[in-house]
């Protein structure tokens, strides 16, 4: 279980102050596929980079599994990391690296020996329906087969969260059922909690059973996903719910909409 205890987070660069977050409380229970959702600016990523302490509070703490872990470092930050994947919308893959290689670098850190590691890869990448293609470079992939790579590496550790931040924007409608159906299928099959942040309502629609959604870095509602699309409590929410979409961010989107 995942919890945000009155997280706040203000972001001070030279005379500059900006409150990113202010008073988050959020439960994310063991099973959830939980959605973030919000426009552009809104503080996801921020919020969810707290998780996984990317990001340290200004105010607030961070509860993992009942543990307080806000002010970790070290050792345990590392312990607490390998049990936290996450995954972005660029993929964020190693292009030096072949496939294997990817997904056998978080391995590698943790020391591993090797021919465990490979043996382990490929499992992941028979999981991820990639493994035939273990031997090319990332740049030899499509987006959607990068973004299932990049889900492989971020199971590598057997962990038991995963953070999503957009992890289908840059796909295509049909690449992003995919894509989904994968991370459906982490869930289910490998009990891995997942929190994904994404401005696409179908997205969170099609995977999430709980969504929250945040404006200004204040969450404005929160309930089941069926609730919430049926019955929203609050104007912020009804405005997305009016417009399709939080906003069009990537040029696929734009691409969409001209
Ligand atoms: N390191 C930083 N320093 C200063 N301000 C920041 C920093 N990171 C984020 N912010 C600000 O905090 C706010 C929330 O940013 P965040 O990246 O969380 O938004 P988001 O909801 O993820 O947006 P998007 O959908 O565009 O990714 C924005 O106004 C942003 O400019
Ligand atoms: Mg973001």
């Amino acid at each position: 279980m995942i919890e945000l205890k009155h997280v706040g987070k203000v972001y001070q660069a030279r005379d500059e102050r900006h409150r990113a977050l202010d008073d988050v409380s959020l439960t994310i229970e063991d099973g959830d596929i939980f959605g973030i959702i919000g426009a552009s600016g809104a503080g996801k990523s921020t919020l969810v980079r707290h998780i996984n302490l990317l990001e340290r509070p200004t105010e607030g703490r961070i509860i993992i599994d009942d543990k307080d872990v806000t002010d970790y470092q070290g050792k345990e930050l590392r312990e607490l990391r390998k049990n936290i994947g996450m995954i972005f919308q660029n993929f964020s893959l190693f292009q030096q690296r072949t496939v294997l290689q990817n997904v056998t670098f978080p391995l590698e850190i943790r020391g591993h020996a090797k021919a465990e590691n490979i043996e382990r890869a490929h499992k992941l990448l028979q999981l991820v329906g990639l493994d035939e293609m273990w031997k090319r470079y990332p740049s030899e992939l499509s987006g959607g087969q990068q973004q299932r790579v990049a889900i492989a590496r971020a199971l590598a550790n057997n962990p038991r969260y995963m953070l999503c931040d957009e992890a289908t924007s840059a796909l295509d409608s049909r690449t992003t059922i995919q894509v989904l159906d994968l991370l459906k299928r982490v869930n289910r099959e490998l009990g891995v909690t997942m929190v994904v942040i994404t401005h696409s309502l179908d997205v969170a629609q099609q995977i999430c059973n709980r969504i929250a959604v945040i404006d200004g870095g204040v969450i404005v509602e929160e309930g089941l996903t069926q609730d919430v699309f049926a019955n929203p409590q609050s104007d912020v929410t009804r405005e997305l719910l009016a417009r399709g979409k939080a906003e069009p961010q990537s040029t696929l989107d734009m691409e969409k909409e001209a």
